[in-house]
């Protein structure tokens, strides 16, 4: 990474962890959060407060997993962006693949949530990626095209979007994509911002890697050129190898 990008590890702990363990995983984090990146946790919803709170001035930052596209109202069990702000968040992540796979999330859908989230001040986390029959198919490039076409909204910056690339097979399967594949997407991405949105926008948005990143192999993935830092599942929810990522930015 030799850009003036900061790199981004962002923690997306998904439907795990219960009050006391998440608080204590975040303060972990917190103590030992080195230099040179920006570090971001998503833990659960209900589970926001609390970590907020033990990392309030600590400079970790804090995030939502998903988010309503409404403002508010009527919509039973969802939350809205401005919630997810109200309660210390400074970015959410939207259209991972588990959420378009389980519930069955357009990339239209998240188009509307990703300006839900920027009306409300959040940085987006907009994920793409292609399923293996995809890649096996070669229509990768032109999945993750119509993923960015459809999922951005036009008014996405460098400042308000990031966005995540994850090969779908690569999540937690200890899969990853190899390093050329990677920088070929994450090229083809930066491309496609830029013939959209300009030069300035595609030389200053962050495009992470996520798909089993771990401490093995962190180092190798976050040296390729364009990646801009992870997005990170399972490998998140140990301190110490959610930190030893951390510490391969540098
Ligand atoms: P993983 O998940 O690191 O467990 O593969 C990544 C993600 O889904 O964001």
């Amino acid at each position: 990474m030799t850009t003036n990008r900061t790199p981004l590890i962002a923690g997306n702990w998904k439907m795990n962890g219960a009050e006391t363990e998440s608080v204590a995983l975040a303060r972990a984090v917190a103590e030992g959060a080195p230099g040179g990146c920006e570090l971001l946790v998503c833990p659960p919803a209900v589970l926001i407060p609390p970590v907020a709170a033990v990392l309030k001035g600590s400079g970790v930052a804090v995030g939502g997993q998903d988010c309503h596209f409404a403002e508010g109202g009527a919509h039973t069990g969802d939350i809205a962006a401005a919630m997810l702000a109200d309660v210390g968040c400074s970015h959410v992540i939207l259209g991972h693949s588990e959420r378009r796979a389980d519930h069955g999330e357009s990339d239209e859908l998240v188009r509307s949530k990703t300006e839900a989230a920027h009306a409300a001040g959040l940085v987006a986390i907009v994920c793409v990626g292609e399923t293996l029959a995809e890649r096996d198919g070669g229509e990768t490039l032109a999945r993750i095209s119509s993923q960015i076409e459809g999922s951005l909204p036009a008014a996405a910056t460098a400042e308000n979007t990031v966005i995540a690339y994850e090969p779908v097979w690569a999540i937690g399967t200890g899969r990853t994509a190899s390093p050329a594949d990677v920088e070929e997407v994450h090229t083809h991405i930066r491309g496609d911002i830029e013939r959209r949105f300009g030069a300035g926008v595609a030389g200053g948005i962050r495009i992470l890697y996520g798909g089993s990143m771990k401490p093995s192999n962190a180092v190798e993935l976050l040296a390729i050129n364009g990646v801009d830092g992870g997005l990170i599942g399972g490998a998140s929810l140990k301190a110490e190898e959610f930190l030893t990522i951390a510490r391969s930015c540098s």
